[in-house]
C-alpha cells in the first residue's frame, strides 16, 4: 500500500576525519516525552501548552493522527505547541487511514488511547513501520476487550483497530521489556471501569507514569516481589490539560557526545540533557569504559531530572554491558557499538533480542556495518560482541529507514582510517532533524 506522502528519494552522505570538535550543542526535545505530550494533551480536557517539543517527522505524524481522532493541535512556534484535548473517550472514528510514517511509538500508544473508545481507525505508516510487529501491543489490548485486523500473524500495518464499548478494568502482566506496549495498556486503562493493574517484569521508561499523574490520573507504582513493579490505574479517569516542557533528548545527545569522545582532541558542551535514571544506561557504560564526561548543574525540569554534560575525548576500554541494562540504553546499542570499535579490547553488549524490531533489525544492521568497516565482532544469540581497535572505515552501509543506523556510522566515519558512507541521511528527520547542521557547527565533515 503507498502512503499519503511518498518517501523522498535516498540521499548517500559520507562523513571524514576531520579536526577536533570544539562547542555547545543544543539538541532538541525528548521523542518520547514528546510523543506523550501530544497524546495526553489530545485526551485530555481543556487546553495543554507544550515548549521544547522536537520538531521531527515522527512527532508531526503523531500531531496528523491525532487531529484525525478529533483533537485540535496547532503549532505556534518552534517547539512551541498548543493542543486542545476532547476528554477520555471522546475520541471519534477518522475519516481517513492513521498514517503514522516512521513512529513506531506514535502508533502503538495511539493504539492503546483508542482501545477503550468505540470508534474504529485504520493504522499504516511507511515501509519500516509496516514490517515491525504490531501483535505486541493489539494482543495485549484484547484484555480490554479490542478486536482487530491485522496483516499475518505479526499483525503488521495497516491494522484496522474496532476499540471496546464499555470498556472494564483488566489485569495484564507485559512479557517484553517494551515501554511502549506498556504505555498503550496504561492508556487503554483510562476509560476502563474500575482499577487497571500493568506489570512489568523490566524497568522501562517511565515517562508515562509521570506524564499521566501530571494530568492527574489516579496512579500508584509498586515494586514487585518478583522484580519489576505494578502500576495500578483508575478508570474512568479525567485528565486536564497542563503545561509541558519537554527536556532535550539524551537519545539523540548520544551521537555528538560519542562523536567527541572518539575524535582527539575534541571537547562540547550539551546542555539540559534529560537524566532520567530510566534512559541513563548509555552515560553510566561510558563511564565504566573510562569516557571524560562532567555532569554538572543536576536539576529538575518539567518534572523530569535534567543536567549539562561536558564531554571530552578519550580512550575507551572494553566493558561488559549487562543484559538488565538494555531497557535503560535500548536506543544507544547502534551508537555504543560505534564507541566500542574504537575502544581497546572487547565489549560484549548482552540481552539484544529487543533490537531486532527497532526501525529496523538493528543487530544485523549494526553487524554488517561493522563487517564493511572492518571492525571485527561476533553475534552470540542475542549478544554482540565487539574487538574494538583500529577502525579502517571506508564501508557503504546500508541504513535500512533507520535513523539511529544512519547518524551511528555517520559517527564512525569522523574517527575512521577512511571516510564512511551511509546510503540514506533522509530519516534521520524522524527524530533529529537539525544532525547534520548541530555537528557540522562543531566541526564535524559530511561530504
Ligand atoms: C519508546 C520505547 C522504546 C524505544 C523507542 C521509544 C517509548 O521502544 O525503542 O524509541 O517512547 O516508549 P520499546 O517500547 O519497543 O522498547
Amino acid at each position: 500500500m503507498d502512503n499519503a506522502n511518498p518517501a523522498p528519494p535516498p540521499k548517500a552522505l559520507s562523513a571524514r576525519r576531520a579536526g577536533p570538535l570544539k562547542g555547545t550543542a543544543q539538541v532538541p526535545g525528548d521523542k518520547s516525552i514528546s510523543q506523550r505530550a501530544l497524546i495526553l494533551g489530545a485526551l485530555a480536557e481543556g487546553e495543554t501548552r507544550i515548549t521544547g517539543l522536537l520538531e521531527s517527522g515522527d512527532v508531526h505524524s503523531t500531531a496528523g493522527a491525532l487531529r484525525g481522532l478529533g483533537a485540535a493541535l496547532i503549532a505556534e512556534g518552534p517547539g512551541r505547541w498548543r493542543v486542545t484535548g476532547t476528554g477520555v473517550g471522546n475520541w471519534k472514528s477518522p475519516k481517513m487511514e492513521l498514517d503514522f510514517g516512521n513512529s513506531g511509538t506514535g502508533s502503538r500508544l495511539v493504539m492503546g488511547a483508542m482501545a477503550t473508545t468505540p470508534i474504529t481507525a485504520v493504522f499504516t505508516g511507511d515501509a519500516s513501520l509496516r514490517s515491525r510487529p504490531m501483535a505486541r501491543v493489539v494482543d495485549p489490548l484484547k484484555a480490554f476487550g479490542v478486536t482487530y485486523e491485522g496483516q499475518g500473524p505479526k499483525a503488521l500495518m495497516p491494522l484496522t483497530l474496532h476499540g471496546a464499548r464499555r470498556a472494564k478494568a483488566a489485569t495484564v502482566h507485559v512479557a517484553t521489556a517494551s515501554a511502549q506496549v506498556k504505555s498503550a495498556l496504561l492508556l487503554a486503562a483510562l476509560n476502563a471501569t474500575g482499577t487497571s493493574r500493568i506489570s512489568q517484569s523490566s524497568l522501562t521508561r517511565d515517562h508515562s507514569e509521570k506524564m499521566l499523574t501530571a494530568f492527574g490520573a489516579n496512579l500508584t507504582v509498586s515494586p514487585r516481589a518478583e522484580g519489576g513493579e505494578v502500576i495500578s490505574i483508575q478508570g474512568p479517569a479525567k485528565l486536564t490539560g497542563c503545561s509541558v516542557e519537554v527536556p532535550r533528548d539524551p537519545s539523540s545527545a548520544a551521537f555528538p557526545l560519542i562523536s567527541a569522545l572518539i575524535v582527539p582532541g575534541s571537547e562540547i558542551e550539551l546542555p539540559a540533557i534529560l537524566l532520567n535514571p530510566r534512559r541513563t544506561g548509555l552515560i553510566e557504560t561510558l563511564l565504566e569504559m573510562g569516557a571524560k564526561i562532567d555532569i554538572t548543574n543536576r536539576r529538575t525540569s518539567g518534572g523530569e531530572e535534567i543536567g549539562d554534560l561536558i564531554v571530552r575525548h578519550s580512550e575507551l576500554k572494553g566493558v561488559e554491558v549487562p543484559a538488565a541494562r538494555a531497557p535503560s540504553m535500548i536506543d544507544e546499542y547502534p551508537i555504543l557499538s560505534v564507541a566500542a570499535a574504537f575502544a581497546r579490547g572487547t565489549t560484549a553488549m548482552r540481552g539484544l533480542e529487543e533490537l531486532r524490531v527497532k526501525e529496523s533489525d538493528r543487530l544485523e544492521a549494526v553487524a554488517r556495518g561493522l563487517a564493511l568497516n572492518g571492525v571485527k565482532y561476533r553475534i552470540e544469540g542475542d549478544d554482540l560482541v565487539v574487538e574494538g581497535g583500529a577502525v579502517p572505515g571506508g564501508g557503504v552501509v546500508t541504513t535500512h529507514m533507520d535513523h539511529r543506523i544512519a547518524m551511528s556510522f555517520l559517527t564512525m566515519g569522523l574517527a575512521a582510517e577512511k571516510p564512511v558512507t551511509v546510503d540514506d541521511v533522509t530519516m534521520i528527520a524522524t527524530s533529529f532533524p537539525e544532525y547534520l547542521d548541530l555537528m557540522k557547527g562543531l566541526g564535524a565533515v559530511f561530504e
